[in-house]
């Protein structure tokens, strides 16, 4: 299917999804946010997909932020009425049960910022700026950020980053925990996508869940976390892909995984 502003590409078991706005450093649009939702849900929803990586065209950006040609004329009634950003700030992470990375090639600022930080995992090009400049604009963030962005690198740096709108680059990122690795910029999209083929080769029930395991880590309680992942440990030993696995580790042989 092909979309206005999303451009979608499978190269075997890895969905390659790139914002494709570059002359607007690929600022978020209301089209390209309902877009990206169906993408990850058809994405999520393949069997043949093990997971997935987006990531903005151009070099320049990732996504500069929520569009903010659209949002200058509306009013608060026109944001409360339609509970601007509502779906966007939760959706795409409820849409995707499979795993997907962001590989921020440039700018992720505001929205973009915050939707680098819905993926499992951010890889940055050593010429990502990430930032929440919001308070620039006289507003604060809308899509999460004040939330995810503090859950990643603490209270001080979110704090401070929300404050004066200050860019952090992908250095200051790395050791504040918000990207996972920094690739040179001209290797990143080979990386995320050989990172993302790693991926779709395991177990895709235990990838599943390994991914909900550590998502779990931010909305419950430690007891409560240990005991759904000592649980979600218990369902994988029962799956075939487990008799597969421990059998091939003793036969000294690569796994065949049925996804059962
Ligand atoms: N919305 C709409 N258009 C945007 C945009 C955005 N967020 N960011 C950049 N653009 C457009 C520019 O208007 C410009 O378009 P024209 O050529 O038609 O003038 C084009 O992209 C190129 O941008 P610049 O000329 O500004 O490029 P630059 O290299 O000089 O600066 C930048 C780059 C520092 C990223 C700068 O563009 C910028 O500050 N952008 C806005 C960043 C921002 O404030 N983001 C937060 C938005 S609000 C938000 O996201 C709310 C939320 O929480 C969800």
């Amino acid at each position: 299917m092909a979309y206005e502003t999303v451009l979608v590409e499978t190269r075997g078991a890895v969905t390659l999804i790139t914002i494709n706005r570059p002359k607007a450093l690929n600022a978020l649009s209301s089209v390209v946010l309902t877009e990206l939702i169906e993408v990850f849900a058809a994405y999520d929803a393949d069997s043949s997909q093990r997971c997935a990586v987006l990531t903005g065209s151009g070099d320049k950006a990732f996504a500069a932020g929520a569009d903010i040609k659209e949002m200058v004329e509306k009013s608060p009634a026109d944001f409360y009425a339609g509970d601007f950003f509502a779906d966007w700030t939760s959706k795409i992470t409820r849409v995707t049960r499979k795993p997907w990375i962001a590989a921020v090639n440039g700018f992720a600022l505001g929205g973009g910022c915050e939707l680098a930080m819905m993926a499992d995992f951010i890889l940055a090009s050593d010429r990502a700026k990430f930032g929440q400049p919001e308070i620039k604009l006289g507003v604060a963030p809308g899509m999460g950020g004040s939330q995810r962005l503090t859950r990643a690198v603490g209270k001080a740096k979110a704090m401070e980053m929300c404050l004066t709108g200050r860019m952090m680059d992908a250095e200051e990122a790395e050791r504040g925990g918000l990207v996972s690795r920094i690739v040179p910029h001209d290797q990143l999209l080979e990386d995320a996508l050989k990172t993302a083929e790693t991926i779709a080769a395991m177990p895709p029930l235990a990838a599943m869940m390994n991914k909900e395991m550590v998502n779990v880590a931010f909305e419950t309680t430690l007891d409560t976390g240990i005991l759904m992942e000592r649980r979600m440990f218990q369902v994988l030993c029962g799956t075939e892909d487990k008799t597969e696995g421990m059998t091939a580790f003793v036969e000294k042989r690569p796994g065949n995984w049925t996804g059962r």
